[in-house]
């Protein structure tokens, strides 16, 4: 067994993180490891790998009981996490980020030619095609992802651990980074997998332990003798997923008009329109353009052509888009979303502050809490308003920009893969208030990489290649499989 550890717990505060945890990995296997957000699948695979040292339990390695005062420690024994909160030196190229200073062997310094050439094959299996001497920082949230993932690879770990390692990847990436692991695993390496996508899970690991509320619920049960069910069951304990029926929308009037929109070097002359109480999704591999209509309507790009939404011109700035009332929420909630030293309260009023001024915010703090818990309960954050940002889990910061938009009341709404990183059960509830918001007459634009998130909530998906509008599935059309055939068409097989 490379890995086992018995008796882990960490508390944080008041807050029990991780309590009593066995965990046992053999080589050659992927062990998943599930639960809801805050469940503390990171608190596990952080002192697993050396970043978090626990209160109490132990760890051996082949049988040799090991402690970890680092990262570089774990590493070292062979350990090697990819992180759930991407950690990629924004300012350093690819290949500075692939080989970071101090190496971990000693030996001689590798020349740049060198690092190139080790570099390659493992970024093309990966299907990461960018210069190497690119800024990381300037790459997109999934190239960033498999950056890390790279790096992690480069290591040669024995032990691999990956902590939502497909959140922001297109299905291609994953089906990449699946051969990958498993090409891994035939050669005896251990895989720790953390995901929220179940059904991924299902199929790449051999064995699924569940966490609910810092313990084990299930143990290391053989994914053959365990169905999605029985997975959702052991992680919900006696809770229950709502299913909400879906909420009557009548669709009423123009709120988006948008004609031969062009945005340099990332969006062609695109054309459509959304109706006041749509949902209009938006697909497309990389790079298709999508997202750039998403920038362009809330300020954070700068188009040509003509825009109307609710009778007003593009917003020229994020702040304008706020003061219009224009709710973006990004999938990059570090980058756009939050200030993760600042309380929950303080996030998720900052939109609606705004709007009140600042001369008389503090008179309406305990308000702006009020509001903050009010939108927290609806989302079951897993954290008090009073927490700070950054020591939520990483689904409950997500849902904390949800919540500030909440808060704000905004009239037009765009989202890029709003759940990403959200359990299954704060998923359903965040679909349930999005099918509200159009109910409620709002005009909603969609990205997703989530191709059932597509399906389950929009009216039409308007599909992207290559900066072009070029084509659009009714809701009717709509399949996970429609979705991807008309987002590939034309590509051929790779
Ligand atoms: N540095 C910290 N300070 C305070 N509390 C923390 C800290 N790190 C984690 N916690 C708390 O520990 C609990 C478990 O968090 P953890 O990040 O392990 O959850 P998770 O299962 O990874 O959730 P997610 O699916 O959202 O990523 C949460 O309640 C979280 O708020
Ligand atoms: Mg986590």
């Amino acid at each position: 067994m490379p890995v086992e550890a018995v008796g882990l717990s960490k508390h944080y505060g008041g807050v029990t993180a991780l309590s009593d945890v066995d965990f046992e990995l053999a080589p050659g296997e992927v062990h998943a490891v599930v639960g809801e957000n805050g469940a503390g699948k990171s608190t596990l695979v952080k002192i697993l790998s050396g970043v978090v040292r626990p209160d109490s339990g132990a760890i051996s390695i082949d049988g040799t009981p090991v402690t970890f005062g680092s990262a570089r420690d774990a590493l070292t024994r062979g350990v090697a996490l990819v992180a759930q909160e991407l950690a990629v030196f924004p300012d350093l190229s690819v290949i500075e980020n692939l080989f970071p200073l101090a190496p971990i062997r000693r030996g001689p310094l590798l020349s740049p030619r060198r690092m190139a050439a080790l570099a390659a094959p493992v970024l093309d299996e990966l299907g990461l095609h960018v210069p190497l001497g690119a800024r990381a920082g300037t790459l997109p949230l999934a190239d960033q992802q498999l950056l890390e993932i790279g790096r992690a690879l480069l290591r040669r770990p024995a032990v691999l651990i990956l902590d939502e390692p497909t959140s922001a990847l297109q299905r291609e990436a994953v089906d990449r980074l699946m051969s990958v692991l498993r090409r891994l695993v035939s050669r005896g390496v251990a895989v720790l997998y953390v995901s929220h996508f179940l059904e991924e899970v299902l199929r790449i690991a051999t064995r699924v332990t569940v966490l609910r509320d810092g313990r084990v619920a299930m143990a290391g049960v053989s994914t053959s003798t365990v169905d999605l069910d029985g997975v959702v069951t052991a992680m919900l304990g006696s809770r229950t997923i709502e299913r909400r029926p879906v909420t009557q929308r009548h669709t009423a009037g123009t709120a988006i008009a948008v004609k031969g929109l062009s945005v340099p070097g990332q969006l062609t002359d695109v054309s459509f329109t959304v109706a006041a109480g749509e949902i209009v999704g938006l697909a497309g591999l990389q790079d298709a353009g999508h997202l750039a209509v998403l920038a362009a309507l809330s300020g954070r790009a700068t188009p040509t052509g003509h825009v109307r939404i609710n009778g007003a011109s593009a917003p020229r700035s994020p702040r304008a888009a706020v003061r219009a009332g224009i709710a973006f929420v990004p999938s990059d909630r570090k980058r756009y979303g939050l200030m993760l030293d600042k309380p929950v309260w303080q996030n998720t009023s900052a939109v609606s502050w705004l709007g009140i001024g600042r001369a008389t915010w503090w008179l309406r703090q305990q308000q702006l809490i009020d509001t903050a818990w009010q939108y927290g309960t609806r989302l079951s954050i897993r954290g008090a308003p009073t927490d700070l940002t950054g020591t939520l889990s990483g689904g409950n910061q997500q849902k904390v920009v949800m919540a500030k938009w909440l808060a704000a009341e905004p009239t037009v709404i765009l989202l890029d893969d709003p759940t990403r990183g959200v359990d299954i059960s704060a998923r359903a509830e965040m679909h349930a208030v999005i099918a509200e918001l159009a109910a409620a007459g709002k005009p909603v634009l969609l990205a997703s990489t989530d191709l059932a998130e597509l399906c389950e909530l929009c009216d039409r998906v308007l599909v992207f290649q290559r900066g072009r509008l070029v084509s659009e599935l009714p809701h009717t059309e709509l399949s996970e499989q429609a979705l991807s055939v008309a987002m590939n068409a034309g590509f051929g097989q790779r």
